[in-house]
Order: C-alpha cells, then sequence, then structure tokens
C-alpha cells in the first residue's frame, strides 16, 4: 500500500523511506499528513512515503495513523533498496547501523536526510564523502539546534561572506539547568531532576550535561562555516555537571551571566572550537535566552551580527526542520554545498592556545600575604588582574575570591591556576571559565 497525503502536483510524486518511528520519525509523519497541502504545493509534488522502517515491529505504536501500519517494516536494507523512493530519513539515532543505513541509500542513489548530529559529528568525513561520491544530498537541518535554520543560513543566506565566528547555546537541557539555579536558586541536581520530569533530559543525560551534544553540533557548524574538518578531540569540552550556584552569584556582581557556549572562531592562526560554562554579559541578547531555548550568534564580514533563536529540541520544531530538508530535496535544490566553502581546510588551534580573559574563584586562607602570592603566580604566566572581590571574613578563616583577569592562553591559565592549587593557603580546586564579551 502507497500512502500519498494529498492531491495530485503536476511533477511526479517523491517517494520516501523513514527510518525510525519514534519521537521525531512519528512527528515527521504528523507533519507530512497534517500539512500535506501546504507541503506538496511548496514542494511542487506529493511527497509519498513508501515505508516506515522500525527496529521492533511488534510494538503498539498508538501514535501512528492507521493508514501507516501497512509501510511497517524491521527491514531497512529491502526498504533503502526501494526504487520507487528518492529519499531515506535516517530518523533512528545511534552510529553503526544508521551510518551503515545512510551508505547504502547513498550508493542506492538516493538522497538523505538525518537529524543524527553525533553520527555526523564523528562520521562526517565518511558519509559527505560517500554523498559528494554518489552526487546526492545530506541534509541535516534537524541535526543541529532543531527548527533554528542554521544549516540554511550558513549554507545560503551567508554563501557571500565570510564568516568570523558563531557562538550558541546548543543544548536547551544545559541551558535549561543553568535557568533554574540562576532565576530559582536551585542546585545542579534539583534543577537536573526537573529537566528529566520535564522530558528535556534523557535518563542517562551525560552527552547533555558533560557538553558533548553541544560539542557535536558546533563542529558540524564549524564545518559549514570554515570548512574545518574537526574532531572531538579538537574541541576543549567542559558541561555544566559540576557547575555550583554561588559561581552564578559570584559572575553577577560582575554583571555577566552563565550560559554554556558553543564556539567557533576564526582567528588569523587558525580555527578555535569550544564548549564551556562562560560569562556573557547581562546586557547582552543571548543571556536572556532562557529554559530549554536555543540561540546562535553568527558573525560575518557583511553582514556583521546575526542572532538566530528558537526550540532547540524536540519532537515537533525537530520534524519541522526535517520536512524542510525534504522539500528543498523535492524542489531540486539538493546539489547544496556539502564541505564548507571549499577553501583550502583551515589549521585548527590547539585547545591551550586558544585565548580569551577569565574568571577565576579561588577558596583561600585568609592570611597575609595571600593576594600578592595569586598575583605572583599569575604574573609568572604574564597575566594580570582586571577586577577582584573578597567576601568580609576574619583572619585565618577560609574566604571565596573571584578575580577577572585579561584574556591569556587557556595553557597559561591553567600553568597559573596549578601554581596557586599548590600554594599552602589554597584551599580545594580553583574554578575558572573563560568571559566572551562580544565585539
Ligand atoms: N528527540 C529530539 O528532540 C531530537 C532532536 C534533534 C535530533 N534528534 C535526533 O533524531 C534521531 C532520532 O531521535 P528520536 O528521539 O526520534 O529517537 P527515538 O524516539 O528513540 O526513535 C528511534 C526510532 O528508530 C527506530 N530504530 C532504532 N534502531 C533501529 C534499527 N536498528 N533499525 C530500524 N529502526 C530502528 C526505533 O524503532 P522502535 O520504535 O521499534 O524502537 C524508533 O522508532 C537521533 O539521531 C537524535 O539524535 C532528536
Amino acid at each position: 500500500m502507497l500512502t500519498s497525503f494529498f492531491a495530485p502536483a503536476s511533477q511526479p510524486p517523491l517517494g520516501i523511506v523513514i527510518v525510525g518511528a519514534g519521537t521525531v520519525g512519528g512527528s515527521v509523519l504528523d507533519v507530512l499528513r497534517e500539512n500535506a497541502q501546504t507541503i506538496s504545493a511548496r514542494s511542487g509534488r506529493n511527497i509519498v512515503v513508501r515505508a516506515v522502517v522500525v527496529r521492533n515491529i511488534e510494538k503498539a505504536r498508538t501514535r501512528l495513523h492507521p493508514d501507516m501500519a501497512g509501510l511497517l517494516t524491521d527491514d531497512w536494507q529491502a526498504a533503502v533498496q526501494r526504487p520507487d523512493a528518492e529519499v531515506l530519513l535516517e530518523l533512528m539515532g545511534g552510529e553503526s547501523t544508521a551510518k551503515e543505513c545512510i551508505q547504502a541509500a547513498l550508493t542506492a542513489g538516493k538522497s538523505v536526510v538525518t537529524a543524527n548530529k553525533a553520527l555526523l559529528a564523528t562520521c562526517g568525513d565518511v558519509i559527505f564523502d560517500a554523498a559528494h561520491a554518489a552526487g546526492k544530498p545530506v541534509a541535516y537541518e534537524a541535526a543541529v539546534a532543531g527548527c533554528i535554520p542554521i544549516i540554511k543560513t550558513l549554507r545560503e543566506a551567508l554563501a557571500g561572506d565570510t564568516v568570523h565566528e558563531v557562538a550558541g547555546i546548543i543544548n536547551g537541557t544545559s541551558n535549561y539547568i543553568l535557568t533554574a539555579m540562576e532565576k530559582d536558586g536551585v542546585t545542579f541536581a534539583d534543577a537536573l531532576e526537573a529537566t528529566q520530569k520535564m522530558g528535556y533530559a534523557e535518563s542517562d543525560p551525560s552527552l547533555d550535561i558533560d557538553g558533548g551534544d553541544a560539542a557535536h553540533k558546533i563542529l558540524l557548524i564549524a564545518r559549514l562555516a570554515f570548512g574545518a574538518h574537526a574532531t572531538m578531540n579538537d574541541v576543549p569540552v567542559v558541561g555544566v555537571r559540576d557547575f555550583k550556584l554561588r559561581d552564578i552569584r559570584y559572575a553577577a556582581q560582575f554583571g555577566f551571566c552563565v550560559k554554556l557556549l558553543a564556539q567557533a572562531v576564526r582567528r588569523d592562526n587558525g580555527i578555535e572550537l569550544s564548549v564551556q560554562p562562560t560569562l556573557v554579559p547581562c546586557t547582552h541578547p543571548i543571556a536572556s535566552v532562557d529554559g530549554a531555548m536555543n540561540a546562535i550568534l553568527v558573525r560575518s564580514a557583511y553582514a556583521g551580527e546575526t542572532l538566530y533563536y528558537g526550540a532547540g529540541a524536540g519532537a515537533f520544531p525537530t520534524a519541522a526542520a526535517v520536512v524542510a530538508d525534504v522539500i528543498d530535496i523535492a524542489r531540486g535544490n539538493g546539489a547544496l554545498a556539502q564541505h564548507g566553502n571549499g577553501t583550502p581546510l583551515p589549521s585548527l588551534i590547539p585547545a591551550d592556545d586558544c585565548s580569551a580573559p577569565h574568571f577565576l574563584r579561588l577558596r583561600v586562607l585568609d592570611m597575609p600575604g595571600v593576594l600578592a602570592n595569586i598575583a605572583s603566580a599569575l604574573a609568572q604566566q604574564n597575566i594580570s588582574i582586571e577586577a577582584i572581590h573578597q567576601n568580609e571574613s576574619a583572619p585565618g578563616q577560609e574566604v571565596d575570591i573571584i578575580m577577572l583577569v585579561h584574556e591569556a592562553s587557556r595553557g597559561k591559565i591553567f600553568s597559573g591556576i596549578k601554581q596557586i592549587e599548590n600554594q599552602s593557603t589554597t584551599v580545594g580546586a580553583v574554578v575558572t571559565m573563560p568571559i566572551k564579551r562580544f565585539l
């Protein structure tokens, strides 16, 4: 049984195979059905689902429309080879089978749409090379920041521009946690539990709270914006797992909010990549991005700063991005650049050479000479202090000292911190975060 969602258009229908009918795949089916008339009109072709592939065909699927029942199969290999399908939607997630499935589809001459950021971040070279060899697109708008059209923006709207930097809040779970800590004064553990109850965070939230998910996305952005072929090893990643409420309070005293910022920045000597809790001025629009929302700032030579805001994940925002890619392919916009800007591969700046002003929080014994010793350790690394705050305390008691230091490389900051931590008056580990002031 073939299921067409709408009346005939002048062009032949576009057959698609959907692999995965979970959160995203199920919602894609809903959008295709509910919005069939508009999608058909905008595509110039009817979109026809030829098969829906799942892992467990026996599973009860209450949300699946009855029309779809006859299309269910657990045989992705056969579905990929269907001669009546031009496009494969890989919405199963995971790496190994998803990679095989995409490669098989490209070899069979199909275009591919995927939401699988983890796969593209780790196997992007192999997949985009296969796409290039097959002369077919691999579209992946849904893989980065849900419904925010950042891939199309970089690939199309800014195609004639030179991107200097991309900085974004691209993990909704982490942003929800940081917002709850800031606004409601809750601990990290309580904020995480709330995100899990609301369905934002997985039962194993490691990829979100340890920064891996944001790193996957910034790798895809860097590939497109700069042609950078980087791997996870090239991205210094710090998540929000160990983040403390008091650092939000201390940052606020200096006029900053804390956001998990993913950055890809073009410097004179290469591309700098990072994912870290970062101080941003409370007056900057990005500081007001709260809850599970995402925002991405792009700074380019001609357009200047542009800012994109929206739901970064979730069933329907992600499905909307998947369907937009299908429409693009139906319209014949498939021959899209996959490999960044075609210029020579830029070099990647090693993590220790990445520079920024920094926030430091030290716990020390309040004794004569302590500040001088700290300043001396920093001076030995050529790090100068911009501002200091110390709470009231009594001699000999433990007290927090907060410092903002001027721009220095991450390597020098960590060497300075190591020296400070070795001083007998320092209690515990020094906390540091970069500061992003924007231009
Ligand atoms: N959820 C989001 O908000 C979101 C946002 C952006 C991107 N994404 C990405 O979208 C992709 C899908 O995520 P999801 O949340 O929709 O996952 P999900 O709810 O777990 O659904 C996965 C679907 O794939 C099917 N599947 C898994 N392994 C399979 C296999 N080996 N063969 C055939 N079918 C298989 C499952 O079948 P059964 O139903 O039989 O188990 C299920 O229908 C992932 O790459 C994810 O990173 C998700």
